[in-house]
């Protein structure tokens, strides 16, 4: 398979800029409202895609041990010196598209803000899709193209793309915005049912932020999320998907798997080498890194 194109958060300050200083205070309370509602009460072992520096991490609480999985290692680094040393999380750098672990793995997953780098959606929710259990619980976060900012505008001329039309737009290079019915479609055939919609974000617009106090605009978002099975009108949209199909449970001893043959890997820091290709991966600084050079 052609390696699909990577949106790199190598160096960023993500976490700092766009969430800690950059006025989002609103939308993380939003999102965790909605995370809640829609997160198993536990489980055994989570899976975090596009995990960046652990934002969301501390919310899956429920389950024993969580891992997070981002193609950049330094978003991971900055994760790993956020939640602190904590046998519970284990920390891998790895492309979406080619994730590192055996079959039947995991009994959890969320993809949280991540799709929306996705040029080939498709097969990121496939690739998530291998390496759940029968019955495992999926999060997915996506962002909205048929939200009403962007109806308003089309309406009014200041948008060329249709919020209306099936199609991905990419607004901003690997920056994709979604319609509701398509992302609905690529998870059914993906393996998953859908069973829960949450809109999230509704009030995500400047003025409304510096003027309404915090509470009260967390509260109104949180009623409105409601409606989210009814109609897809904002930003944001969070599913609970249900994944479907047989899927043996992957055997007790085995964890990681090539990413690049797929054979099982045994866990021997501080390198796993492939048996079957000879492919060699190092773990440094507690991260293990899959990720394959050159495509
Ligand atoms: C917008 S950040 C979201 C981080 C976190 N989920 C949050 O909500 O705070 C998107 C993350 O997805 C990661 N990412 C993008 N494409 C990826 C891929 N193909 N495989 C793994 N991670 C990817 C980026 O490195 C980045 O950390």
């Amino acid at each position: 398979m052609e390696n699909p194109p990577i949106c790199n958060y190598e160096g960023s300050d993500y976490q700092t800029s766009f969430w800690e200083t950059g006025g989002r205070a609103y939308e993380d309370a939003a999102e965790d409202v909605a995370l809640r509602r829609l997160l198993p009460p536990g489980g055994k072992l989570m899976l975090e895609l596009g995990a960046g520096a652990g934002r969301n991490t501390p919310r899956y609480h429920g389950f024993e041990q969580v891992v997070l999985v981002d193609f950049s290692r330094t978003q991971l680094e900055q994760a790993r010196e956020r939640l602190g040393e904590d046998a519970r999380y284990r920390y891998v750098a790895a492309d979406v598209y080619h994730l590192p672990f055996v079959a039947g793995l995991f009994d959890g997953a969320t993809m949280i803000r991540t799709l929306h780098h996705m040029a080939e959606p498709r097969l990121a929710l496939e690739q998530t899709r291998r390496v759940l259990q029968s019955g495992a619980a999926f999060i997915l976060e996506y962002a909205n193209k048929q939200n009403l900012k962007a109806i308003l505008r089309y309406t009014l001329r200041r948008q060329n793309w249709n919020p209306f039309s099936p199609e991905p737009v990419e607004f901003a290079a690997l920056n994709y915005d979604f319609h509701p019915s398509t992302v609905r479609a690529w998870l059914r055939m993906s393996g998953f049912s859908v069973r829960r919609q949450l809109t999230v974000s509704h009030y995500r617009i400047g003025l409304l932020k510096k003027i309404v106090p915090l509470r009260l605009l967390i509260w109104m978002d949180s009623i409105a999320q409601l409606s989210g099975n009814l109609w897809q009108l904002s930003p944001s949209v969070f599913t609970l998907n249900c994944a479907i199909g047989e899927t043996p449970p992957a055997q007790a001893d085995t964890f990681f798997a090539c990413p690049a043959c797929a054979s099982p890997l045994q866990d021997t820091p501080p390198e796993l080498v492939c048996p079957s290709c000879g492919r060699a991966y190092p773990v440094q600084g507690g991260i293990y890194d899959f990720r394959l050079k050159g495509g």
